[in-house]
């Protein structure tokens, strides 16, 4: 299984994005994860398409748009638009959730879908051989910094597990409260797509954290995290 690291910039200091993403682009970074709150479908505010198109052509990285916000069919082009390759999308916040993820597919881009901690797989086992990302948090979405919640884990072991079952290819992410403590459970988990703002961010050294955070992930499916 490749594990692939998605750096979390609600961690990173907006005042010098660029520099944030080139270090860790430079660390080894799979894709960048930007998170898009609305104030509404999360108690918090970040960025939106604006920011997102301004850094797109200082970096290679793909982009995660995760999606926090009510509504989200309304604001899929414009995030397309500025640059988003995998648009993620909360099932909670989807009236028709095939009808967005077809927009988007027509829009030429992934698609990806978060689950909240208490929302059931069962919500989404429908659309899982459409989607390119299972974002499943491991927090309640809005801040950073949050204490992992491992009641999610069951969740994440029958996604895991329908994943193989189903010969999916798909990447199963999980995000909120991901560190070298909880890497090695996620992953044995089934988890491929490791979210990681504080764990990253909150480090002087981000290649160093990236590192940290891939060894973790060596250790849990090997067996000895
Ligand atoms: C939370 C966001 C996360 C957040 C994770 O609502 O979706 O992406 O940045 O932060 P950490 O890794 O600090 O828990
Ligand atoms: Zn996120």
């Amino acid at each position: 299984m490749r594990i692939k690291i998605a750096p979390s910039l609600l961690s990173a200091d907006f005042g010098r994005l660029e520099e944030e993403i080139k270090e860790v682009e430079r660390g080894g970074a799979d894709l960048l994860h930007w998170d898009v709150m609305d104030g509404h479908f999360v108690p918090n505010l970040t960025v939106g398409p604006s920011v997102i198109r301004c850094l797109r052509e200082r970096t290679d990285l793909p982009f995660n748009v995760h999606l926090m916000i009510e509504t989200p069919e309304k604001y899929l082009r414009r995030f397309v638009e500025a640059g988003g390759d995998i648009i993620t999308v909360h099932v909670e916040a989807c009236g028709n959730l095939r009808g967005t993820l077809s927009s988007l597919r027509r829009m030429g881009v992934k698609v990806g879908v978060a689950l909240n901690p208490e929302t059931p797989l069962g919500e989404v086992e429908g659309v899982m051989e459409e989607l390119d990302l299972l974002l499943v948090m491991t927090v309640h979405p809005g801040f950073g910094s949050q204490r992992f919640l491992r009641s999610t884990l069951p969740k994440l072991r029958r996604a895991g597990r329908l994943v193989r079952e189903k010969g999916l290819t798909l990447d199963l992410g999980v995000d909120g409260g991901i560190s070298v403590e909880t890497v090695p459970e996620v992953v044995r988990a089934g988890a491929n797509l490791l979210v990681a703002g504080t764990a990253i961010y909150g480090e002087r050294d981000r290649v160093l954290a990236i590192r940290r955070l891939r060894e973790a992930a060596r250790a849990g499916l090997s067996g000895t995290g």
